[in-house]
């Protein structure tokens, strides 16, 4: 495969991200990063770009204008990856996929249902890729349970419980530094903080892991931080196509807990247990109380999920090979497009984002009106 170009906005000076979506990239070494508009202030995207070795005349004031040069070239880039903070993720997804260029996009997709239906149409009239990163869903165990799930070897499923909890915002007076600023301002992240934050991924692990879709939620959403004005602990109950139901927790006032999503999925043959921070192992339990462990790198993993592992068990992969999976399948599939061969997509999409933005504005609409069922 020839290697592609990408660019890259956001990502600047002191940010979080954007220098782990280029480590990720960088793992498979199919892409190069070329320009980027690494921050709105253009001193600090030169910097960025300098100590990328990035072509100064590659590096942006505005994405607009970034997305209308590379565009233009000859030899512009392949596709975009967009950091910002979610309120300029609409934005500047339009006027890259407007431009003809590929997207990957950090979640969430965006802050309203009607941006992300624009943005799915665009794809589609514009025959794009498009990439949303839900990075722990590139984890090999998470494909495993997706496809294990996928054969009905779990049978009907009956109920899920799914959590996000994190602690870092729990203190009073404090904001959590820049990360921390704008998704507690509703100028910044859309009127939710901690569901559209960490929400969204417990959404997309169980609708990937499972394949369910929401029919109806009712939330619960709470603002327990004196001074917060968005919410910081979210209590939803599921109710699935089909008849399955779950919980959903998410929370940022749990002292002790980093990253710790967590999904349980009980079937009619068994249940799965796996918790992110221990992302090598999952646990299954079959019908007859069985437990089994199973470790990425040994056998009993799916095929097609054990493909994306790297190295031998025991030597330890996690969160950066798993954004790294997500960047190996879209930069395959932008690859092969290229090129005019078929490709598979085996990653979350701008439809799965979509997804993400319509259960994270149902919750909304529930907790307005007295935390009562809403549909999807
Ligand atoms: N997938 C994950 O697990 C995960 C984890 C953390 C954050 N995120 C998402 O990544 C995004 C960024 O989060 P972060 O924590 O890195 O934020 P951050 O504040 O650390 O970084 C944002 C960067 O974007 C730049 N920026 C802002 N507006 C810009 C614009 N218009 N043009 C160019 N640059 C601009 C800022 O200068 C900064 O460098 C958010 O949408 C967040 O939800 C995803």
């Amino acid at each position: 495969m020839k290697k592609l170009t990408y660019g890259m906005v956001g990502g600047g000076p002191g940010s979080f991200i954007g220098d782990a979506h280029r480590k990720s990239i960088n793992i498979d070494g199919m892409a190069t990063l070329v320009a980027g508009c690494f921050s709105r202030t253009p001193e600090k995207c030169r910097q960025t770009g300098a100590e990328l070795g990035i072509d100064p005349d590659r590096c942006y004031a505005s994405f607009e204008e970034m997305a209308k040069a590379e565009a233009a070239r000859p030899d512009g880039i392949d596709f975009v990856v967009v950091v910002t903070p979610n309120v300029s993720h609409y934005p500047v997804c339009k006027a890259f996929l407007e431009a003809g260029i590929n997207v990957s996009c950090d979640k969430p997709l965006c802050l309203t249902v009607e941006e992300g239906e624009a943005l799915v149409k665009l794809a589609k009239e514009k025959n794009l890729l498009f990439l949303v990163t839900y990075t722990y869903m590139g984890h090999v165990t998470a494909k495993h349970i997706r496809k294990f799930i996928a054969d009905g070897k779990l049978g009907k499923i009956r109920t899920v419980q799914a959590e996000y909890p994190q602690g870092w915002l729990a203190y009073e007076g404090e904001w959590g530094g820049k990360q921390g600023e704008w998704r507690c301002d509703p100028k910044q992240s859309g009127g939710v903080n901690c569901l559209g934050d960490l929400g969204t991924h417990v959404e997309n692990a169980v609708s990937r892991m499972t394949g369910l879709k929401i029919k109806r939620v009712l939330a619960r959403m709470d603002k327990l931080v004196p001074g917060r004005v968005l919410d910081d602990n979210d209590m939803v109950l599921v109710e699935y196509e089909g008849g399955a139901v779950g919980t959903y927790w998410t929370s940022q006032v749990a002292i002790g807990h980093d990253n710790d999503l967590r999904v349980r999925i009980y079937g009619e043959n068994g249940s799965i247990l796996w918790k992110q921070e221990e992302c090598e192992k999952v646990i299954m339990i079959s019908r007859d109380g069985t437990i089994v462990e199973r470790h990425r790198g040994n056998g009993g993993i799916e095929d097609c999920a054990a493909a994306y592992g790297r190295l031998p068990s025991g030597h330890t992969e996690g969160w950066l090979e798993s954004m790294g999976n997500l960047y190996k399948s879209f930069i395959t599939c932008v690859a092969a497009k290229k090129e005019g061969k078929p490709y598979e997509i085996d990653y979350p999409t701008v439809e799965d984002g979509l997804e993400g933005v319509k259960f994270v504005h149902a919750c909304l609409k529930s907790n307005e009106q007295g935390s009562v069922w809403v549909d999807l």
